[in-house]
């Protein structure tokens, strides 16, 4: 069987681990791959990674010592072409004309909306490796790149509650997670934040800032609040007005996180999340399933239908909040 492996969408680290996980796994069952550059984009230009041999077929030095690194060794890009069903129809062939039967995607909810929109188009089987910082696909507890992104995020807010304390202030800190609160929670309980606000949930102003009042006459000398950027409440400098027009009895000051937590080196989490995805993807692959995503609940591998995966919005983990409530005291 060929198979081909591409990354789209934003990156996220141990895309490389689960890249490597593909082409051994592959290897090791005696498949052929191609690693396809720029994600989609890649696809509809016929852009494939090009081996130490000078041909496109990807082996298991063309992935030596990649586990390590953030980012992607395929490169990825968003692509809008691939929504349209001229660009569709393009990737369809450009596989055909490849002798491509089997695709892994790796990547976000843009991602496996593309992947289940090719199945529509292509006859060869589709299968998802989810990875983004987010966390927001159904289907698996985490999905590969959110652990590091949360240590990422930690480790600045530890630095931030130094200054905080120095200076007895309160910080605002805004991380990514697009539509999602998964980032932002599990930062706050990490870094022993005081409050996060999550598009989740109403974030409302005067209750928390007469907490904070309490917090301080308790004698809390420094307040940080970990902000979900999809918010309706707005990002950290929008909520800084308003903590500031509230009377909040502490200076502030605000820090947006922003791409810092795609990149870096990924944990030990992630490279065995990754590693685990990627190889169970090409089994599947070789077994003939198609148009699922791989994840990991509980443990235990399983498989998702795609469309199962995006549609609704994955809640928090339950007692998350309630959790943060209990330790902000
Ligand atoms: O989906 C990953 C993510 O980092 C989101 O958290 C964020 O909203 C978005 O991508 C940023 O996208 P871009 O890198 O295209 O600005």
């Amino acid at each position: 069987m060929k198979s081909a492996v591409l990354c789209s969408g934003g990156d996220a680290p141990g895309m490389n681990a689960c890249v490597r996980a593909v082409v051994r796994s592959a290897t090791t069952l005696g498949c052929q791959v191609v690693g396809i550059r720029y994600g989609y984009q890649g696809l509809l230009d016929e852009d494939f990674f090009v081996n130490e041999n000078g041909d496109t077929l990807m082996t298991p030095r063309s992935v030596a010592h990649v586990m390590q690194y953030g980012g992607t060794l395929l490169r990825s890009r968003r692509c809008e072409e691939f929504a349209t069903d001229e660009g569709l129809t393009r990737a369809a062939n450009n596989l055909r004309k490849h002798n491509v039967e089997g695709l892994v995607v790796i990547g976000g909810d843009g991602t496996l909306r593309g992947a289940a929109d090719l199945c529509r188009h292509w006859e060869g089987n589709v299968i998802a490796c989810p990875a983004t910082i987010d966390n927001d696909l159904a289907g698996t507890d985490h999905t590969i790149g959110f652990a590091t992104a949360v240590a990422t995020a930690v480790e600045a807010i530890d630095k931030l509650r130094d200054t905080a304390e120095s200076h007895e202030r309160m910080f605002l800190v805004e991380v990514m997670g697009r539509h999602s609160g998964h980032l932002a929670l599990d930062t706050a309980i990490a870094s022993g934040a005081e409050f996060a606000c999550v598009p989740e949930t109403p974030t409302d102003v005067p209750s928390m800032i007469q907490r904070v009042h309490e917090l301080k006459a308790r004698g809390k000398t420094s307040i940080i609040i970990v902000i979900a950027e999809g918010g309706k409440q707005g990002g950290a400098n929008v909520l800084d007005r308003k903590f500031r027009d509230a009377n909040c009895p502490f200076p502030t000051r605000t820090l947006t996180l922003g791409h810092v937590q795609r990149g870096g080196t990924p944990t030990p989490a992630d490279r065995i999340l990754a590693t685990r995805l990627g190889d169970h993807a090409v089994s599947n692959l070789v077994a003939g399933a198609s148009s699922v995503m791989t994840g990991q609940i509980g443990g235990k591998l399983v498989l998702t239908p795609l469309v199962d995966t995006y549609r609704d919005h994955k809640p928090l983990p339950i007692g998350f909040q309630e959790l943060l409530t209990r330790m902000t005291c």
